[in-house]
C-alpha cells in the first residue's frame, strides 16, 4: 500500500504520510500541512479527528465491537471482574493471582479517605449534584499528598493510581450519604471493591447492607462495561489536561466534569427521568418518538444514538440481558421497563432512527438496571464515572508516560471581527 496521500490546494500538490493501526484504521498524517502549505483542517466536533495513537480500547462502530487491550467485551463480562479490568486496563495485561493480590491489596491499602476531607463534605449544600462534590473532592485529594505531585509522576503512579481508584468510590457514597443527610460509613477491608461501594453507600449504624450477590454481581458488571471507550468527550478532557502535565487527580476531576453532561454520561439519568415522564403523562411512547423526531420539539430520544456506534451498542446488548435476569432474579416489575421495550421496538422499526443509524446505547437500559438494584437516580452518572475510572487513568499514564508528546493545542478558524479600533466609554453607543 501507498504511504502517501496527496493533497492539491491552490494548483500546489502537498504530499502527507498515511498511517494504519494495528486494526487497519488508516489515517492521514496532517501534523505538518500548516506548515507546509499555510491550511489547517477543520473539523467541528472532532467526528473525523484522531487526536493520538493508542494501545488501550478498540471500537469498530460499525460491526458494533469493543474490545479492551484487544479483548472482546464479551468475554470480559462474562468471564472477568471490574478489578480484573481495570488491570487489564491501567497496566495493560490481564493479572496473574499473584499480581491480582497485590492489586487487590493496594485497592484496600488505599480506601480511606485523608479523615480532614470529612469536613470537605460538609460544607456543600445537601441539594448538591452527586457529581459536583465527586469531580471537586477528587481534586482534593491530591492536597492531602502534596508528595505526590513532586517528582517525576512515574515513580508515584502506581501508589496514586490506587489510590484515585480505591477513593472515587469512597467518595462517591459519602457524597450520597451527605445529601441524604446520612452518617457515613466508613470502607470495610474484608470486602471486595463493589460490594464495599455498596456497604458504604446503604449500610446504617442500626443496620448492616445485606449483600446480596446478584446484586453485586449486576454493578460490578455495569462499572466493568463503562470501564473505557477510546477517545469520547470525557477521556478526550483528561488526555487534554494531562498534555499540559497537571497530575492525576486534576486529570480525571476534570474528566468527571465532563462525563456529567446530558449527552455523554449524564444520559443514564436523562433515560429514566424521560421515562418517567412518559409513564407519568401516560403516554405509551408514541408521543415522545413524535417529539424526538421534531427538531422544534427540543427533545431527544435519550439513550439512543452514538457518535461512533452506527450498529448495536456491544454494551447495551449486555446489559438488556443482565437487566431482564436481575429483575427476573429479584422478581421485580417495573412499568418503565415496558416503556423501555416498547420505545425501543417502535424506534428501531422507525424510518427515522433506521436511516440515520441510531440504536439504543449503553445508557438506555443501564439506569433502568441501577433503578433496580435501589441507586438513586442522582447517582446513575456517578457509577458510570467509578467504572470510567480505570480508562481515565490508562489514558493519563499513555499521556504521562509519552517523552515526545506536546501539549494538545488545537486550532481554529478565526470568523470574529477585524481589527476593530477602540472606542473611548463616552463615545460608545
Ligand atoms: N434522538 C433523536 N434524534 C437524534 C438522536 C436522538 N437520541 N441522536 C441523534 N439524532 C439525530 C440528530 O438530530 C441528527 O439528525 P439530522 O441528521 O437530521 O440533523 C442525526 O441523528 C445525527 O446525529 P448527530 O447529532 O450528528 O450525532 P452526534 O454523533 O453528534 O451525537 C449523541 C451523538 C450520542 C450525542 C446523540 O446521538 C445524542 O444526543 N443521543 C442522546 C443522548 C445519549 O443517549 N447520550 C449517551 C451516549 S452513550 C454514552 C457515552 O458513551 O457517553
Amino acid at each position: 500500500m501507498d504511504n502517501t496521500a496527496e493533497l492539491k490546494l491552490n494548483g500546489k500538490t502537498f504530499t502527507l504520510p498515511t498511517l494504519e493501526g494495528t486494526e487497519q484504521e488508516r489515517a492521514v498524517d496532517v501534523s505538518q500541512l500548516r506548515a507546509q502549505s499555510g491550511y489547517i483542517t477543520l473539523d467541528d466536533g472532532y467526528g473525523n479527528t484522531g487526536s493520538c495513537k493508542s494501545k488501550i480500547t478498540f471500537i469498530d462502530g460499525d460491526a458494533g465491537i469493543l474490545r479492551y487491550r484487544g479483548i472482546p467485551i464479551e468475554v470480559l463480562a462474562e468471564k472477568s471482574s471490574f478489578i480484573e479490568v481495570a488491570h487489564l486496563l491501567i497496566n495493560g495485561k490481564l493479572p496473574t493471582s499473584a499480581e491480582l493480590t497485590r492489586f487487590s491489596n493496594l485497592l484496600t491499602e488505599n480506601e480511606l479517605l485523608h479523615e480532614d476531607m470529612k469536613f470537605h463534605f460538609e460544607g456543600f449544600p445537601t441539594s448538591s449534584h452527586p457529581m459536583a462534590i465527586l469531580s471537586s473532592m477528587i481534586n482534593a485529594v491530591s492536597c492531602f499528598y502534596p508528595e505526590l505531585l513532586s517528582g517525576d509522576p512515574k515513580q508515584h503512579f502506581e501508589v496514586e493510581s490506587a489510590r484515585l481508584l480505591s477513593q472515587v468510590r469512597t467518595i462517591a457514597a459519602f457524597a450520597f450519604r451527605k445529601s441524604r443527610g446520612l452518617p457515613i460509613n466508613y470502607p470495610k477491608p474484608a470486602l471486595k471493591y463493589t460490594a464495599n461501594f455498596l456497604h458504604m453507600m446503604f449500610s446504617n449504624p442500626y443496620q448492616e447492607y445485606a449483600l446480596d450477590p446478584v446484586v453485586v454481581r449486576a454493578l460490578d458488571l455495569i462499572f466493568l462495561l463503562h470501564a473505557d471507550h477510546e477517545q469520547n468527550c470525557s477521556t478526550a478532557t483528561v488526555r487534554m489536561v494531562a498534555s499540559s502535565k497537571a497530575n492525576m487527580f486534576a486529570s480525571c476531576a476534570a474528566g468527571v466534569c465532563a462525563l456529567w453532561g446530558p449527552l455523554h454520561g449524564g444520559a443514564n439519568q436523562a433515560v429514566l427521568e424521560m421515562l418517567d415522564e412518559i409513564h407519568a403523562s401516560g403516554d405509551d411512547g408514541s408521543k415522545f418518538i413524535n417529539a424526538a423526531k421534531d427538531k422544534k420539539s427540543g427533545k431527544k430520544l435519550m439513550g439512543f444514538g452514538h457518535r461512533v456506534y452506527k450498529n448495536y451498542d456491544p454494551r447495551a446488548k449486555i446489559i438488556k440481558q443482565a437487566c431482564d435476569d436481575v429483575l427476573s432474579k429479584l422478581q421485580i416489575s417495573d412499568p418503565l421497563l415496558d416503556i423501555a421495550n416498547k420505545l425501543e421496538h417502535a424506534a428501531l422499526h422507525d424510518s427515522y432512527f433506521v436511516e440515520r443509524k441510531l440504536y439504543p446505547n449503553v445508557d438506555f437500559y443501564s439506569g433502568i438496571i441501577m433503578r433496580a438494584l435501589k441507586i438513586p437516580t442522582e447517582m446513575f452518572t456517578v457509577i458510570f464515572a467509578i467504572g470510567r475510572m480505570p480508562g481515565w487513568i490508562a489514558n493519563y499514564r499513555e499521556v504521562m508516560e509519552d517523552n515526545s508528546g506536546r501539549i494538545y493545542r488545537p486550532r481554529q478558524v478565526y470568523v470574529g471581527p477585524v481589527n476593530q479600533t477602540y472606542v473611548p466609554i463616552k463615545e460608545r453607543k
